[in-house]
């Protein structure tokens, strides 16, 4: 991949934090920036973001992952993943301390004001990739998570005081990453595509 993609060659699902690694505002805002300039359907741009860095509502939001994963979350993952380094590294975001070490949490909804609920995702996570792109552009760990709803609704609502119209979609961790992590593991692009019909290899 040339050097303008190296970005996208190295961005990484990021699960161990520096409690101490500093975010300031104006990172936040060219991650933001990058967010921004993502498509959405009828350039409706659903998107609202909720910046956390208050602890006791970072707190929260790691306290109900680790609920999640004592509720059957985490047997359910032991159960149906094989990859164990993995496994390893979801338990220790959810259940020892990874993702409440991040100093910042953003916390991105649909605005069903602005696109109808059916149509939030596809619109919404392109938004959430491009911030991805740019946290790793800036030299920061991110991970993003979307199972909001399984800590219930509500909850999330009452946190953050969203109104009705907003449906949080994705929570991601942001901060400086404890250890550089290592290149992502992809099947190659060309083993999953085919000429002109499937069963005609590339
Ligand atoms: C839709 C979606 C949901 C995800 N949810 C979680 C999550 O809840 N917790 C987590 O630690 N990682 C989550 N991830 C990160 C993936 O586990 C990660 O991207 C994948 O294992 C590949 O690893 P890599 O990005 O480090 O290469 C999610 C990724 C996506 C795209």
């Amino acid at each position: 991949m040339g050097d303008l993609l190296t970005g996208i060659a190295s961005q990484r699902a990021c699960r161990r934090f520096d409690p101490d690694g500093v975010v300031p505002d104006a990172d936040i805002e060219q991650m933001l920036s990058a967010a921004v300039h993502a498509p959405s359907a009828e350039n409706t741009q659903p998107w609202t973001f909720i910046v956390v860095r208050d602890a006791q509502s970072r707190g929260l939001l790691a306290a109900w992952w680790t609920e999640t994963w004592n509720a059957g979350g985490g047997d359910f993952i032991k159960q149906s993943l094989d990859d164990k380094a993995l496994v390893a590294d979801l338990e220790y975001a959810f259940v020892k301390g990874g993702f409440a070490a991040a100093p910042v949490v953003v916390v991105v909804c649909a605005d069903t004001e602005r696109v109808p609920e059916i149509y939030a995702p596809s619109s919404i996570y392109p938004a959430v990739q491009n911030l991805l792109l740019a946290a790793n552009d800036l030299g920061y760990g991110s991970c993003l998570t979307t199972g909001l709803t399984t800590f219930g609704i509500d909850r999330v609502r009452d946190l953050l005081k969203l109104p009705g119209n907003l449906i949080p979609m994705a929570a991601v961790y942001v901060g400086r990453p404890v250890k550089k992590l290592s290149p992502p593991r992809r099947r190659p692009a060309t083993s999953v595509t085919y000429r002109e019909q499937f069963g005609t290899r590339w």
